[in-house]
């Protein structure tokens, strides 16, 4: 990479909040025959060529493992360039680089006293053959930007009636080790939301609504005069009054305050994001209308590859809201949610939404650059963070979500039957695993250790005071069994990829054993909670399947019903109950419109799925303002059974090169229609209630295990109709 050669640069002497621009002009003099731009920036960056933004990529070069990894991004700039006189003005905003930590973290990210710094290099290639190299060095010139402070959290500040003051840039010392080539897809504007409606709020407030929960920022056009005042604020709710509601954000700011130039103008925020559906007007120029406004929906590029509908609508809401969850939050990285003062790789998140994702887009590129950062932020010890890229401090532990580290290879190697995910990562999975014995209390077992449990889980007794809120969060499931049913887990998806990559797996295999009978020994004859019996059956953890299962079925159906799992079971809760027959208590779980229950949320008007089934309660109140995000994917994980085991559609052989349907319909519903774009094609399984039985109609372009009714065939590729009475 030519910009190895290039020097840091940063703005001299920059003391204010104001974002700097770079700018170099050069004057080509003869025709180019091709031009190249190799940028990246301690942070996030705009660049702009003659008053022509350079590439589509929104916020690059994107959040990595900085202190290892930065990507440097490439882009022809041949079509901007212009005979004459050139100029190139990139504006370098904190991303994040800088400030990423919110204050509810209690570290200091040490990147954050980093100035904004710049390393570019141009490359001119002209007709005659002559090659020309510009490098950022001192020669550059920097000045204060009409962006007058940003930040992920804190949105964008813009003062269009600046002029920029240039002076020479300083060149400074920084690592050119950690540049590395884009390996991201790039985040792009996918789609434009027009206003749904605007209104004022009891409050007198000026609110416009897209109808749509996201993730992007706002776009305007309008006229105005120098120095008039044009500011967004966002939320995702309104609350039981029908007030904007932003306490949910904590800490994020997530504001656009925007001072206006002379005349006719356009602008859309350069150096941010925002997680919303509402937008309050807080201050305009006189005239100014909510169609002047529109939302724009951003989020890593990947190809669509799930489609699913049913005859329900409620249901079909719920689909459209998965999609939406998982759009709002594969934005460079998974996140948790996109709106408050989080908006980070949680890896367990990213682990037990990846099936459901992988159904749904190609996630091959964008997961393939943040195990990369798994692997660069995984500890010598083995320890892997909880959050990646990372930031966090040391917690000995960090089970379901540390597992990611094998759970998500594992899973890529399923969906898409490329070995080289499991390759990747084989030495990371193996150092998670030979760390939990280094830190357990018990040999065998994941004991005596930090972890979030079963986050979230319904399931505490009413008499049960925790020490504080944290573990209250927590659920009721033992922290130990959850530790050690995952630590069980990843030394299987060890011992599979081993075999897979011809190792020697039988120290593992060993290992496994020994951890299954002391799991049993130690746990099995207490298996209390929901998710305690979940994660028994679904790694395999009992003798008897089928009895725990029924326990399972009898617990459910004796709360009324209900689910009480938390994340960490709630992925597995409606396949282990299909599998072991009760694929109709599955259906009624998913069906259930009241507390706690996936329709619930619909009926409640969400647009994208929520982190609490009640985030907003029954009677129009919330959950709580410190944690409520209304844009979670984690119970959109649910997904994956929609299309693995209501319609069916799995792979029999890594990446579909065989697959197998076994759809499990359910006459609450009339039809439900799922399509998968595999690797190999696209697979569609459909079912529909008719006078004469249940009509299957199934498209497979791979050969396919089809099973109806409990009858079993192989079919070649083709497309085929069954009838269940
Ligand atoms: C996030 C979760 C995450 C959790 C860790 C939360 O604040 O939003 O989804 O997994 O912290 O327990």
């Amino acid at each position: 990479m030519l910009i190895k050669n290039a020097l840091w640069i940063t703005l001299k002497g920059a003391e204010s909040t104001v974002n700097p621009v770079f700018r170099k002009r050069f004057d080509c003099g003869k025709p180019v025959r091709e031009a190249a731009l190799e940028v990246t920036c301690d942070g996030v960056y705009e660049a702009v060529l003659n008053g022509k933004r350079i590439g589509n990529f929104i916020l690059a070069p994107g959040w990595t493992e900085y202190r290892k990894r930065l990507q440097v991004q490439r882009y022809d700039i041949a079509g901007l360039l212009s005979g004459g006189e050139n100029t190139l003005e990139i504006t370098v905003g904190n991303g994040w680089f800088r400030r990423t930590n919110a204050p509810w973290t209690g570290t200091k990210n040490p990147d954050e006293f980093l100035p904004p710094m710049l390393i570019a290099a141009l490359h001119l290639t002209f007709e005659d053959g002559e090659v020309k190299v510009i490098l950022t060095d001192g020669q550059w010139e920097a000045a204060e930007s009409t962006v007058t402070r940003s930040g992920i959290f804190y949105g964008e500040d813009v003062d269009m009636t600046r002029t920029p003051a240039f002076r020479a840039a300083e060149v400074c010392e920084y690592s050119k080790d950690i540049l590395i080539p884009q390996e991201g897809p790039e985040v792009r504007e996918q789609e434009t939301i027009l206003p749904r409606r605007s209104f004022r709020t009891p409050k007198g407030e000026w609110v416009i609504d897209f109808g749509q929960n996201m993730t992007g920022y706002m776009a305007f056009d309008l006229e105005a005069r120098a120095g008039e005042r044009l500011c967004f604020s966002t939320a995702e709710v309104l609350d039981k009054e029908g007030n904007f509601y932003t306490a949910n954000y904590r800490s994020a700011r997530s504001k656009l305050q925007y001072v206006c130039r002379e005349g006719k103008q356009s602008y859309k925020p350069r150096l941010t994001f925002f997680g919303f559906r509402f937008l309050r007007i807080d201050e305009a120029p006189e005239g100014f209308s909510a169609d002047q406004v529109r939302a724009i929906v951003l989020h890593s590029e990947m190809k669509r590859t799930g489609w699913l509908e049913s005859s329900d609508p409620m249901l079909n809401r719920l689909f459209s809201n998965i999609l939406w969850t998982m759009k709002s939050n594969y934005l460079d990285i998974p996140t948790d949610c996109p709106q408050r003062d989080e908006r980070y790789g949680w890896t367990g998140d990213g682990q037990l939404f990846s099936r459901a994702g992988m159904y749904l887009y190609d996630t091959r590129h964008f997961f393939r650059k943040w195990l990369a950062d798994m692997r660069a932020a995984q500890w010598e010890n083995g320890w892997v963070p909880e959050v990646i890229p990372s930031l966090t401090a040391y917690k000995p532990g960090g089970a379901g979500w540390s597992d990611a580290v094998t759970i998500i290879p594992w899973n890529l190697y399923e969906a898409y039957g490329d070995l080289s995910f499991l390759s990747d990562m084989y030495e990371a999975m193996e150092k998670w695993i030979a760390y939990v014995p280094t830190v357990s209390t018990t040999p065998d077992l994941f004991t005596g250790c930090w972890t979030y449990g079963d986050w979230l889980a319904l399931d505490l007794p009413e008499d049960y005071v925790p020490e504080n809120i944290e573990l209250a969060k927590r659920g009721y499931s033992k922290d130990d069994l959850v530790c050690s049913a995952f630590y069980a887990n990843s030394v299987q998806n060890v011992i599979r990829a081993g075999r897979l990559l011809g190792r020697d797996v039988s120290g593992y295999e060993a290992l496994h054993r020994r951890i299954v009978k002391a799991y049993q020994a130690r746990f099995n004859g207490e298996l209390n909670t929901q998710t305690e019996k979940v994660l028994t059956l679904h790694f395999g953890l009992t003798d008897d399947p089928q009895a725990l299962a029924d326990a399972l079925a009898q617990q459910i159906r004796d709360c009324g019903t209900q689910l009480q799992t938390g994340l960490v079971g709630t992925p597995y809760l409606l396949h282990e109950l299909t599998r072991y027959g009760y694929a109709e208590l599955a259906w009624s779980l998913l069906l259930r419109k009241e507390y706690p229950g996936w329709l619930y949320s619909v009926s409640k008007g969400a647009t994208t799925v929520w982190e609490h089934w009640d985030g907003i309660k029954p009677d129009g109140t919330f959950w709580d303002d410190d944690m409520n995000s209304y844009n979670h994917y984690a119970y959109a994980s649910v997904a994956d059974w929609v299309f693995g085991a209501a319609a069916g559609i799995t792979p029999a052989a890594p990446g579909y090169a065989r697959a197998r349907i076994a759809p499990h319909p359910d006459p609450r519903l009339t039809s439900l229609s799922a399509a998968a774009d595999t690797v190999h094609g696209k697979i569609r399984s459909a079912w529909t209630y008719t006078e004469g039985g249940v009509r299957f109609e199934i498209d497979t372009p791979v050969e396919t295990e089809v099973v109806i009714g409990g009858v079993s065939r192989t079919v070649e590729p083709g497309k085929y109709v069954f009838w269940n009475a």
